[in-house]
């Protein structure tokens, strides 16, 4: 009687042995493949840039002139520079601002490189629904065509911090915020596709930081009013809620981690900056055991990207002809990728799409004291 169960735990024991460090090479594996540069299928790497990939790629149309994008966040990091390069290419580019002045500064950076770069600026803030409502009804007043939206804009807040339309603010931004604008913007998108016949394209920059949520703490209702507060956990779930929202659209859509690149978002926020750069060594230590987060940031800062490498996968994702076709995927470093099980999960994607429209129509329905 004793036998039996000693032979099954040394079974398995042996198994998670042999788990573990499968795990353990293909981790290795990548992290030397990531840190030589070396291209993926796609034929670019960690190391491409924003620059290379779409010079290199054959392009949807022969002419970029008539593309239309709008790209969220564009006023720093990772943002600035797709608009940049898409805006070199001849992507006419609508950039949504908080501020602007900042988007000013952008458009006048972007047209003294590309003096014939088309650039509208319109404000928004993407906390709120009436403000994303307000920019998509000024945006679809232009009659412009739209092919490509990318939803890049994010924050990280140590804070707890609620918006105007009282969620918490991260899960506000990040995740709630883009899902209305795609929303707003799906039929002209449409329209657009089937008027010019070249496919449109959205892209959800997500992060790998996504994989840090297990499913006992992904719910919707605690993510929008949260009891405790973390800001690394509020950041990351609002992560995985971009790529569960990339598996539900009906139309091309992709969500891709960029890469850790030392942008603005972590200005503020030390924590958050070891947090952040040791990223892609929390798979290894994870599985070895406690992460000491502080002492890894050293080490971690010597693999950040440039945001010109930064920008790449994104700028890839959007309009490499290689992935025509490709809808619902994960890219990171210019090739499709892996994400956590959860982040895969259709009936999950399901779950946090019905929820989010209802609170959203709910919301939407609502009037606010001050439009009374
Ligand atoms: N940096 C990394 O290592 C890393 C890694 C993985 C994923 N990402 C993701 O990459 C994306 C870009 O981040 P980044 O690193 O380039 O950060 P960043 O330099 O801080 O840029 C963030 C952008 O988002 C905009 N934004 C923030 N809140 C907004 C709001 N309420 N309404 C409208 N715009 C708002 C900011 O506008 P203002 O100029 O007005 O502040 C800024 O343009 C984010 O989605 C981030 O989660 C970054």
């Amino acid at each position: 009687m004793c036998v039996l169960p000693s032979i099954y735990i040394h079974s398995c024991v042996v198994l998670l042995r042999k788990v573990v460090s499968c795990r353990l090479t293909m981790i290795m594996k990548e992290g030397l493949r990531y840190l030589a540069g070396v291209a993926g299928p796609s034929g670019y790497g960690s190391n491409s840039t924003a620059e290379q990939v779409t010079q290199d790629c054959s392009c949807p149309l022969p002419s970029h002139h008539h593309l239309t994008a709008i790209v969220t966040g564009a006023t720093s990091g990772i943002g600035a520079e797709t608009a940049r390069v898409l805006a070199k290419r001849g992507v006419r580019i609508v950039v949504p601002v908080r501020d602007l002045k900042k988007g000013a500064q952008l458009k006048e950076r972007i047209q003294k490189e590309s003096p014939e770069a088309k650039i509208i600026l319109l404000e928004i803030d993407l906390s709120s629904f009436a403000s994303i409502k307000r920019f998509c009804s000024e945006f679809l007043s232009l009659n412009l065509p739209l092919n490509i939206l990318i939803n890049n804009a994010g924050k990280f807040s140590n804070k707890l911090e609620f918006s105007e339309d009282k969620i918490e603010m991260t899960f506000a931004t990040n995740y709630l915020g883009h899902f209305l604008l795609t929303e707003l913007l799906l039929e002209k998108m449409i329209e657009t596709s089937a008027k010019t016949g070249t496919q449109g394209r959205i892209v959800n920059v997500s992060s790998v930081i996504h994989s840090w949520v297990e499913r006992d703490n992904f719910y919707f209702n605690q993510m929008l009013q949260p009891n405790k507060h973390s800001g690394t956990h509020t950041y990351a779930q609002s992560k995985l809620a971009n790529i569960l929202h990339a598996r539900r659209a009906n139309v091309t859509i992709n969500a891709v981690h960029p890469g850790i690149v030392k942008t603005e978002i972590i200005r503020d926020h030390k924590g958050f900056i070891t947090g952040m750069h040791a990223v892609p060594f929390c798979f290894i230590f994870r599985t070895c055991g406690h992460i000491e987060l502080h002492s890894l940031f050293f080490v971690a800062c010597k693999l950040l990207k440039s945001t010109s490498q930064g920008a790449s996968t994104t700028c890839y994702v959007a309009l490499s002809q290689k992935i025509e076709g490709v809808s619902g995927s994960y890219f990171a470093d210019c090739n499709e990728s892996c994400c956590s099980s959860l982040a895969n999960d259709e009936s999950e994607a399901l779950q946090l799409w019905k929820q989010t429209r209802a609170l959203i129509n709910r919301k939407l329905r609502q009037p606010r004291a001050k439009d009374l």
